[in-house]
């Protein structure tokens, strides 16, 4: 962003006397001149400090499934908080109301505990995993995310690879804090590889308690598995005793209303959800097979809780959000929108001569500028990722708001049915022109 203002430095200075980075959580500092002070969000817009207002595609990294502020959802949890209460520490008829309609759209879940973030809920299935097969080791896909807990803190370093080297990117831990002892407990595979799951598979089978994956990489531009892949990989836990563990914190309740399984028609041994689920209030849950989630309980099972589990803030959300989700189209119009801002973009790319691949379903696509669809974090590193940046860069300058890094993905909600798309092709075009100028 050029231009900044002095109220801009000035946040920015006071935020630093008071946090680390100057920011409440470290993904949010984007640079002494970038990070962005949001006033209020309304619908599919954000409105910064500065009073300036931005179509949002960013969406707090995906939790916004109908819009900012939606009165159906924000009525529910206001009528439950002045009527009900917050919080008890105690069992609620709501409890089970909400399980019901997640297993109504979820035919994966018999049974389900709730959790209040994604790396909560991914904690609980992965003590469960471990709990039901008494087993330790961990398969995560390289370029997958899966919260902030030791063990999920480390990554395949990509960025830092030489892909003509012949060798296979180290992998590394996202920063400091993180115990050695916690990268025992992980392998890594690529995405879609065969070769690389059966040879893992072949050498630690018995060790492994679960492969956790995201189908749909929301944190690696919508790159997708293959449907033989995932049957593969289905197939292959079976056979070794280890659970398959699905990480629908982006894409549940967002990319089908059975989320990815739905698509893949592939079912998992536990299922992690977070995000849409709530609509922007923090609720997550993880839930699957009875006998698996049934390891869950006193007397030497599984320990799962937490005091502000299930509270009727979370629970209100979640209830709201579902039942819409559930019982109206507006899957069908965050599918419908992505579909045709997906065609706008497509359009303006073609118009500048610039190869691109779009990844992933229309209420949660990647761009990849290149002349194919990544297959695996590995080939995102052939996408002419910088040109992206630079037109992510110009995009926020004329209020389009978005990740300026082609992992992230376009997140879609029901609001964006408002957007103008004769501004958006007008905004990207003039974008693109200017970061290809500047490359
Ligand atoms: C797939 C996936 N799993 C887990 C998490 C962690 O969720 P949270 O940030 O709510 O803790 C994220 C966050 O983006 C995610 O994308």
């Amino acid at each position: 962003m050029t231009n900044i203002s002095d109220e801009q430095a000035r946040r920015m200075t006071e935020a630093h006397l008071h946090m680390p980075q100057g920011v409440a959580e470290n993904y949010r500092y984007w640079g002494e001149e970038q990070t962005v002070f949001v006033d209020h969000v309304q619908g599919c817009r954000l409105t910064d400090c500065d009073g300036k207002e931005y179509v949002d595609f960013r969406l707090g990294y995906g939790p916004i499934i109908l819009g900012y502020r939606d009165s159906r959802v924000d009525a529910a949890v206001i009528k439950a908080i002045t009527e009900l209460g917050t919080i008890s520490g105690f069992s609620t008829p709501m409890d089970v109301e909400v399980v019901k309609r997640v297993k109504s759209l979820c035919p994966n879940i018999d049974k389900m505990r709730f959790a209040n973030s994604g790396t909560e809920a991914v904690m609980g299935a992965l003590r469960t995993a471990r709990g039901f097969t008494g087993r330790n080791r961990v398969v995560i896909v390289e370029g997958g995310f899966h919260g902030l807990t030791d063990e999920m803190m480390w990554k395949s370093d990509v960025e830092g690879w030489d892909a003509s080297s012949g060798t296979t990117p180290d992998i590394i831990p996202f920063g400091a804090g993180i115990p050695a002892s916690t990268r025992d407990l992980v392998d890594f595979i690529p995405l879609n590889d065969s070769e690389a799951l059966t040879q893992l598979f072949s050498e630690k089978g018995d060790q492994i308690a679960a492969v956790l994956l995201e189908p749909i990489m929301g944190n690696c531009g919508s790159i997708a598995a293959t449907p033989a892949w995932m049957q593969e990989l289905r197939d292959t836990c079976t056979q070794h005793g280890s659970m398959l563990i699905i990480d629908e914190v982006k894409t549940g309740f967002r990319v089908a209303k059975g989320g990815a399984q739905e698509l893949y028609g592939i079912h998992a041994d536990l299922t992690t959800y977070a995000k849409a689920m709530g609509n922007g209030y923090p609720v997550a849950c993880f839930g699957g097979r009875a006998e698996v989630m049934d390891v869950i309980g006193a007397g030497g099972g599984v320990v799962h809780g937490g005091t502000y589990t299930a509270n009727l803030v979370a629970l209100s959300a979640a209830n709201a959000t579902v039942d819409i989700l559930a019982n109206t189209d507006a899957l069908a119009t965050v599918e419908r929108v992505g579909a045709a801002i997906r065609d706008v973009l497509g359009r303006v790319f073609t118009a500048a001569g610039i190869e691109h691949r779009f990844a992933g379903p229309a209420a949660m696509f990647g761009i990849h500028f290149g002349d194919n669809v990544p297959t695996n974090y590995r080939d995102w590193k052939s996408t002419d990722s910088d040109l992206y940046t630079a037109f992510a860069w110009q995009l926020i300058e004329h209020g389009v708001m978005l990740e300026p890094d082609s992992r992230e993905p376009w997140f879609i909600c029901e609001s964006h049915r408002d957007v103008d798309l004769g501004w958006l092709e007008d905004v990207a075009t003039k974008s693109m022109k200017i970061a290809m100028e500047a490359s």
